[in-house]
């Protein structure tokens, strides 16, 4: 979590290290802070709260640096406050740091520190390090890289840093290990960003640095990257930055999340293009093709992830067995990675992130790799550590997902593990042709009918007026939309902070019911294929209590319309691809009654769009 963006050139820093932190909110949003190297000295603005909040305050100051390194939080150490926010000045007044991650071993280093006169004004891991790189330079008498490298190979943890000397301000030192950093190459400037997103109008050339590299930046001068351990050079890869600036703004909509919401169709598309071709009769997966007889040959899968991407990995679950006839498990990343699980050279694991960066994730993959499986990734986010990480995967192309509240990632993993289900389904000779093309035509038939769906929005909105102070909500689904109920109930806790549960319709019995009464709204996933018979009994059950029944059905439905209170109706579908319309007004669901609370749908308190902490 957390935000980073570092400038240095001829312009303005202020300006470009502002706009970048705004569109790097999503990593964290409890503080933010920058320090601008002027009249040879360091000018740092902190402030709690929005990115807005320290730009109003730091406006009334100079700005007028060509240099800054910047920072917005999500805090780890310390509680959101003006002295806890980056960046961290070092005692002797000289060095600045801001830092992404988390110094393990930083209570010993402070001890240390403090044995040697060191105070600290702050309670952040941060504060540490930028007072361990001066610790380590005044006792070499080293230039401040050599200084940032040494201390480096003491420190346990994870970090992105920018680092600068207010007496040598045009050089910039990052180095990375666990969090991302990306630097932008200008002319005769530089940028650094937890992402490409603060610098996509300046320039489309970008170096992705590695796990374990370091580089010194000077505006009009060559890169120079190192590997922290040996000091060695590294070749710089430059990449081609595909996104434009207009995916990362709102486009007239009030959030990104409701952006994003009615952004699903052409993302799917997007999911799709060059992909599922159902003409020909096939799908091409390059990722998959690469590895044809590990998949042909593959005992069980194993899928890993965290949130949101987990429910797909549970849709997943279903559509793999169905359709594939192999056994697949699905793991919390951040289960899966400490506990001793049986991982065989014959297993494959499919890891999924929206962000690719996500800790818990990326430390199962690491874990999965060294017992000797292959690891698939499907990921949004081009060049993130998951993506390479992992032996081969897909993206999802759904474009950048701003709002933290995860929908269209959602939908395009759920796509591309289709795909992949029906294409292993066809490698392991589990299908009959006419069987699979049905599925590969009505698959290319989805994105029109979600924009069916989206077509509900007013009934949806009337029906969150309803309900929008309800305290507790349920979600009750089975087969392959039980992980559908597990997301609506995400959806809604996450940002409008109502408890919300997901359950597997026919355990409602085993507790649950417990809880229904007049005030309980339950949302029922119940489109008319499946388990359509018994949701209908589960409804009655629900009635029976009192509680406040909103289906979600299949157009035409009859016998849900008499006994619910509230139907939405989804457009008719094969079973396996339900969960790419039901979940839609479950989304809208949330998003509105969101929005009638006065919540921040982009930015709920408390989380990140990129937990890159474990
Ligand atoms: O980037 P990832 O897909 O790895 O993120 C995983 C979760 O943190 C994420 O899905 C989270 O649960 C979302 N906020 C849910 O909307």
């Amino acid at each position: 979590m957390c935000g980073i963006v570092a400038y240095v050139g001829d312009r303005k820093a202020f300006p470009i290290l502002v706009n970048g932190l705004k569109r790097l909110e999503y990593r964290g949003y409890d503080s933010s802070g920058v320090a601008l190297a002027q009249n040879g000295s360091i000018a740092l603005y902190k402030k709690q709260g929005m990115v807005k909040a320290m730009e109003d305050h730091a406006l009334l100051n100079d700005t007028s640096g060509t240099t800054g390194i910047a920072h917005t939080r999500w805090a780890t150490h310390g509680q959101p406050s003006d002295e806890n926010a980056h960046p961290h000045l070092s005692n002797s007044g000289n060095l600045v740091l801001v830092h992404n991650g988390i110094i393990e071993n930083y209570q010993s280093l402070k001890d240390l520190l403090k044995s040697e006169g060191f105070v600290f004004h702050s309670e952040t891991d941060t504060e540490v390090l930028v007072n361990f790189i001066q610790y380590v330079q005044d006792k070499e008498q080293c230039k401040l890289r050599k200084a940032v490298r040494l201390a480096l190979t003491q420190v346990v943890g994870a970090y992105a840093i920018c680092i600068y000397d207010k007496d040598k301000p045009e050089e910039i030192v990052v180095a990375k290990m666990g969090s991302p950093l990306v630097i932008g190459l200008g002319k005769d400037e530089k940028f650094i960003g937890s992402d490409a997103t603060p610098f996509l109008e300046y320039t489309k050339e970008a170096i992705y640095l590695e796990d374990g590299e370091m580089a010194s930046i000077i505006a009009g001068e060559e890169l120079d990257i190192r590997l922290i351990k040996t000091d060695g050079t590294v070749a710089p890869v430059i990449h081609k930055l595909q996104m434009d600036l207009e995916s990362i703004e709102k486009g007239g909509y009030d959030y990104f999340m409701m952006k994003e919401i009615y952004e699903q169709p052409r993302a799917i598309y997007d999911t799709f293009r060059g992909r599922l071709l159902p003409e020909q009769g096939m799908i091409k997966m390059s990722g998959m093709e690469e590895y044809a007889d590990k998949f042909r040959n593959a005992d069980r899968i194993i899928m890993t992830a965290c949130g949101t991407s987990w429910h797909s990995a549970l849709v997943a679950e279903y559509l793999f067995e169905e359709f594939a006839r192999i056994p697949v498990e699905v793991e919390y990343g951040s289960e899966f990675r400490y506990r001793n699980p049986v991982i065989r050279k014959n297993d494959i694991v499919i890891a999924i992130s929206q962000s690719g960066e996500t800790a818990d994730t990326l430390a199962a993959i690491k874990m999965a790799k060294s017992a000797g499986a292959m690891v698939f990734g499907i990921c949004n986010v081009a060049g993130s550590s998951i993506a390479r990480e992992t032996h081969a995967g897909a993206y999802t192309h759904a474009g950048p997902e701003i709002g933290v509240a995860s929908t269209k990632a959602f939908t395009s993993q759920v796509t591309i593990l289709t795909m992949m289900a029906l294409e292993l389904g066809k490698i392991r000779g589990e299908f009959s042709t006419s069987e699979y093309r049905a599925l590969l035509n009505e698959l290319n038939n989805i994105p029109k009918k979600i924009e069916k769906v989206l077509e509900k929005k007013e009934l949806i909105e009337q029906i969150s007026a309803l309900y929008k102070d309800a305290t507790n909500f349920l979600y009750l689904g089975r087969g392959v939309n039980f992980p559908i109920a597990l997301e609506g109930a995400l959806k809604l806790k996450e940002i409008s902070y109502i408890h919300a549960e997901g359950y597997p319709a026919a355990e409602m019995k085993h507790g649950p019911i417990a809880l229904i009464d007049e005030n309980m709204p339950v949302v029922v996933v119940a489109p008319n294929n499946g388990h359509y018979e018994k949701l209908v009994s589960n409804v009655q059950e629900v009635k029976a209590r009192e509680g406040k029944v909103i289906a979600i059905v299949t157009e035409g439905d009859k016998e849900l319309l008499d006994s619910s209170d509230h139907v939405i109706e989804i457009p008719e579908t094969l079973e396996a691809l339900t969960p790419l319309l039901t979940v839609i007004p479950l989304q809208l669901l949330s998003y509105y009654i969101a929005v009638m609370r006065g919540c921040d749908v982009d930015r709920p308190r408390n989380l990140a769009k990129s937990v890159t902490v474990e």
